[in-house]
């Protein structure tokens, strides 16, 4: 539901998105909740995944999954956690603990999305993801994915095969970075707007950058907050792309050397 408001608000700004207690999916996770998490998945999870997530040799790493990407409640997350899998023993985490755990996998697939470039991983071999087909990686494309209205593959994706390593290159289309940052309106409740780079969104507050301006922060509960993301449609195609999907993708990607 959150989501449909905010299509509706990318294509048509500000009268759609009424009600003073608003923001824009996907707000931040909790930072509380952040903090908590981290405590909790370095004690339960950290040996294995790393207290960063980003793997082991005992456990792989959290942040380029895409069971992890696709779970947009959690549920994915604590459906493992609950049952384990092979090499990973069930975990018994109360209601609380896994909704911080998961807090805490959210904002680190955040923060390696907005700000780490790092050195390009190497641990994910080709033949490890290049299991799909490159023609119906073609058809999504051009079909269901839309991916034809904001990029060309004779122009801005040409070559891109060659512009990163396979495993940068799966996790680039799946949320790639944004050149452009999010913008947000907040209107306080005096009807006052203010435009400019959001900085930060959570459950408590809101901050933005105007333009030339100092950083402002308000109560999210008191203000309303339109947010345009650049990378909207790359967050709702997360949540649309089957494992098959990603893998013809892929693998069409891969063809454009
Ligand atoms: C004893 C080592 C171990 C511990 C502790 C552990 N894991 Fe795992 N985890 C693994 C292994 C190994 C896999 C890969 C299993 C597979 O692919 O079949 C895995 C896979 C996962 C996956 C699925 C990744 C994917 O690619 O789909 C998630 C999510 C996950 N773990 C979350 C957690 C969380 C959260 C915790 C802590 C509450 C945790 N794990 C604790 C070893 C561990
Ligand atoms: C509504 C516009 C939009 C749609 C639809 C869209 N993208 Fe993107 N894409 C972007 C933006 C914005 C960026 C970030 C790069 C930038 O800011 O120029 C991006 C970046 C990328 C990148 C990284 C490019 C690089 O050089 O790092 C790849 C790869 C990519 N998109 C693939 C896809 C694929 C595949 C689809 C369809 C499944 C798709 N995109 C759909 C807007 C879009």
């Amino acid at each position: 539901m959150i989501r449909i408001l905010v299509l509706l608000c990318l294509a048509a700004p500000p009268a759609l998105s009424q009600g003073n207690r608003w923001w824009a999916w996907p707000a931040d996770p909790d930072p509380r909740s952040v903090e908590r998490g981290r405590g909790e998945f370095a004690r339960a999870c950290g040996d294995c995944h790393a207290a960063n997530a980003s793997g082991t040799a005992k456990g792989p790493n959290l942040i380029r999954t895409a069971r992890v990407r696709h779970d947009k409640d959690g549920s994915a997350i604590a459906a493992v956690v609950r049952s384990g899998l092979t090499g990973m023993p069930p975990i018994a985490l109360t209601d609380s603990q896994m909704k911080d755990v998961v807090s805490y996998i959210e904002w680190a697939v955040q923060k390696y999305d907005r700000v780490s470039p790092g050195p390009p991983p190497d641990d994910y071999p080709l033949e490890r993801l290049l299991t799909g087909n490159a023609a119906d990686g073609k058809a999504f494309f051009n079909g269901k994915g839309g991916c034809g209205g904001c990029h060309s593959v004779t122009g801005d994706l040409a070559g891109i095969a060659k512009k990163y390593p396979p495993v940068f290159l799966q996790s680039r289309f799946l949320m790639p970075r944004a050149t452009k940052p999010r913008m947000a309106t907040v209107t306080l409740a005096s009807g006052e707007k203010v435009e400019g780079e959001l900085k930060t969104l959570n459950t408590y507050d809101v901050t933005v950058l105007p333009a030339g301006g100092k950083p402002q922060t308000f109560p999210a509960d008191q203000v309303k907050v339109e947010v345009r993301d650049p990378l909207a449609a790359h967050r709702e195609l997360l949540l649309k792309y089957s494992d098959a999907d990603v893998h013809n993708m892929f693998a069409y990607l891969w063809s454009l050397q």
